[in-house]
């Protein structure tokens, strides 16, 4: 069988057993029903109701502002209208200062929120928090390269792991969250190739925002890939809906060309 069965929703398993057939695994942010609905027409089969929600609907310039209280609602408004695709809830910032801490909002998040597996940013310094969500039942995927919740302001956003020292760090972070028990690594605006290493060194998989063609599956924060936001975008950012005139169009044509592997292309890489 390829991709994941269709109407029944997407399993941990399937989305491991695509990364061992080598098959790419379509991911984008979500934060509401009535896209909840429309991407998985389109056959986006990952979501992730990401901490971004702080900049591109309420506002704010970072995600450090965004509440447990402001996750809960989005993901539970995508949780109602969600039939397929695995939902990955991040745990904001701040939320997960102790192992304790994190696991009372890691089950809010599941029981109150709908969500399959949590994100949370960092690596070694996380591992004690990882192992105990884990230990309790609740998957985990480590967020690690660029980790926006400890950015201050717009121009700290910036390319991780370029030099042999920071590269070597984040290919530690990858592992140690491995074996902690994550199931599943988002990278972020790192070098094409240290992704492509980290991606052929662990055995879970690895989805890539801004880390090139290496990885398992890609993600993209929904409005930037259709161009709808007001910033320059970044280097990876691809406009979908340039291209194809409307918003079904657009997703189709970014689930295909992640399918396919023509996004990202070398120009959308570090
Ligand atoms: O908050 C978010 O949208 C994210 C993306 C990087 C996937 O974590």
């Amino acid at each position: 069988m390829t991709g994941t069965k269709k109407g029944t929703p997407v399993t941990l398993s399937e989305l491991q057993a695509m990364k061992q057939r080598g098959e790419k695994i379509a991911c984008l942010t979500c934060y509401d029903a009535t896209f909840t609905r429309l991407l998985e027409a389109a056959g986006v089969e990952l979501f992730i109701i990401g901490d971004s929600l702080g900049m591109v609907l309420l506002g704010y310039e970072t995600t450090v502002h965004v509440s447990m209280d402001d996750m809960v609602y989005h993901a539970a408004n995508v949780a109602r209208a969600g039939r397929h695709a695995l939902r990955i809830v991040d745990l904001p910032h701040q939320s997960y200062e102790t192992p304790a801490q994190a696991l009372a909002n890691a089950r809010r998040l599941v029981a109150e929120g709908g969500a399959d597996m949590v994100k949370l940013e960092g690596g070694i310094g996380k591992v004690a928090i990882v192992e105990n969500l884990v230990r309790h039942g609740i998957p985990v995927c480590g967020h690690i390269g660029l980790l926006p919740q400890s950015v201050e302001k717009p121009e700290d956003y910036r390319v991780q792991g370029r030099d042999e020292a920071s590269a070597r760090a984040i290919m530690e972070d990858a592992r140690a969250l491995q074996a902690a028990g994550a199931a599943m690594l988002v990278m972020e605006c790192i070098p094409a190739s240290l992704a492509t290493d980290i991606t052929n060194a662990v055995s879970i998989p690895t989805i890539g925002i801004g880390a090139g063609r290496g990885c398992d599956g890609q993600v993209l924060v929904l409005y930037d890939m259709l161009g709808i936001l007001s910033h320059k975008p970044p280097r990876f950012v691809k406009d979908f809906l340039r291209d194809t005139g409307n918003v079904p169009a657009a997703v189709a044509a970014y689930v295909r060309a992640v399918k396919e592997g023509s996004y990202p292309a070398a120009e959308h890489e570090y």
